[in-house]
C-alpha cells in the first residue's frame, strides 16, 4: 500500500543512516546542525510538519503544542525519557507522542557500571596521571579507591535500565537494593535477587553505593534533596545516569567538598549550560557529558524505533511506542 508520504521534520543531527532511510520513506526535511534547535525554528516547523523528531534538546511543552497547527500529528522522540514533553497537552491536542523505549538499556546500564567502578577504583585519576607523565614508580599506598565486591548498591527506579545494572551489579559480586513505586515481579526479584524498600530514607544510610535509574517526574524532582543526601554514608559513590534534576546539584556539590560523601559519578546535570562549577575541579567526581546511551549500535537502534513509529503512523496504524499521559 503506497500512502502519501508524511511530512517529516527533523530537529537534531542524526546518524546518515537513520537519515538517509527517513529521506527514502517520507518526505523529510533533515536537521545539519548538531546544535540545539533554536526555538523559533521549532515553532515555525511545528506549523508545516506532520511530524516531527525531536530529542532532548526541544522543549516540546504547552506553548509548543498551542503554536502547532492542525497538521502536526505526531512527535516522534529520538530518546526514551520523555519529561521535556508535556504529555497531557499533546493529548489534549490529539498529537501522538512516541519515544524509543528497550534499545538503549543496555547500553546505559553498561555506562552505569562503568561509572561506578570509576569512581570506586579511580579510573579517572589513574590515567590522567600516567598521561602527565607522573607515574614513576608503584607503591602500596598509591591510588587506594574502593572494591565494590560485597558491597551493597541501591538502585532508585527499578524500570529496564534498573533491572540491567541489577544484573551487571550482581555478576560484579554486589548486593543489589532498591526503592522503586512498587516491587518488581516475583520472577524478576527472583532472578535478580534484590531487596526492595518501600522507604527512601530508609535504604540511603545501609547502602554503599546509589544508582539513581528512575525517570524525571514532578514527584522524582529533587528526590534526592540536601536532607535525603545528608542520610547517606560519608564512604558512599552516588552515580546518575537519568536525569539531573533528581539530585540536588549544589547540595550534592557541597557534600562532596565537605567529604561527607566520598565520590559521584554523573553523566546528566541539572542545567545545560550551566553544570555547577563548585563540581569542578574534583578528583572524586567523574563527569561526563550525557552518553550513556551513546553506543553506535544504541543510535542506529533508536533511529529504527523512530522510523518504524512513523511509517506504522503512515500506512495508517497506531505507532507502537505511544507515550500516553496514564504513563506519567
Ligand atoms: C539520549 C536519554 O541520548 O533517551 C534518553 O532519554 O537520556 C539519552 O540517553 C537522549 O535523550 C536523546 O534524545
Amino acid at each position: 500500500m503506497s500512502a502519501k508520504k508524511l511530512k517529516v521534520f527533523v530537529t537534531v543531527k542524526l546518524p546518515d543512516s537513520v537519515e538517509t532511510r527517513l529521506r527514502e520513506l517520507f518526505d523529510t526535511t533533515l536537521c545539519p546542525d548538531k546544535r540545539p534547535m533554536p526555538r523559533d525554528k521549532l515553532l515555525e516547523a511545528a506549523q508545516t510538519a506532520e511530524v516531527i523528531v525531536s530529542s532532548i534538546n526541544d522543549q516540546i511543552d504547552a506553548d509548543f503544542f498551542a503554536t502547532a497547527g492542525e497538521q502536526l500529528k505526531m512527535v516522534a522522540n529520538f530518546g526514551v525519557g520523555y519529561d521535556h514533553i508535556d504529555i497531557q497537552s499533546a493529548a489534549d491536542k490529539g498529537i501522538i507522542i512516541t519515544n524509543t523505549p528497550g534499545v538503549l538499556t543496555e547500553d546505559t546500564a553498561e555506562m552505569t557500571m562503568g561509572l561506578i567502578l570509576a569512581v570506586a577504583r579511580r579510573f579517572v585519576e589513574g590515567a590522567e596521571t600516567v598521561q602527565r607523565g607522573e607515574f614513576s614508580e608503584w607503591s602500596p599506598t598509591f591510588m587506594m579507591g574502593r572494591r565494590i565486591y560485597g558491597k551493597r548498591l541501591g538502585i532508585i527506579g527499578m524500570g529496564r535500565i534498573g533491572q540491567a545494572l541489577a544484573r551487571r551489579a550482581k555478576a560484579f559480586g554486589m548486593s543489589v537494593h532498591y526503592h522503586n513505586r512498587k516491587p518488581v515481579s516475583a520472577r524478576i526479584a527472583e532472578e535478580i535477587g534484590a531487596t526492595y524498600w518501600d522507604n527512601l530514607d530508609d535504604m540511603l544510610p545501609r547502602m554503599d553505593v546509589v544508582s539513581v535509574n528512575c525517570p524525571r517526574t514532578s514527584e522524582t524532582f529533587h528526590l534526592l534533596n540536601a536532607e535525603r543526601l545528608g542520610l547517606l554514608s560519608p564512604t558512599a559513590i552516588i552515580v546518575n545516569t537519568a536525569r539531573g534534576e533528581i539530585i540536588d546539584e549544589t547540595a550534592l556539590a557541597h557534600l562532596l567538598r565537605e567529604h561527607k560523601i566520598a565520590g559521584v559519578g554523573l553523566d546528566v546535570y541539572e542545567r545545560l549550560p550551566g553544570i555547577n562549577p563548585e563540581l569542578f575541579g574534583l578528583p572524586n567526581a567523574v563527569l561526563l557529558p550525557h552518553m550513556a546511551s551513546s553506543t553506535i549500535e544504541a543510535r542506529q537502534d533508536m533511529g529504527d524505533r523512530v522510523i518504524l513509529n512513523i511509517k506504522t503512523l503512515q500506512d495508517g496504524h497506531r505507532p507502537p511506542d505511544r507515550v500516553i499521559p496514564a504513563m506519567i
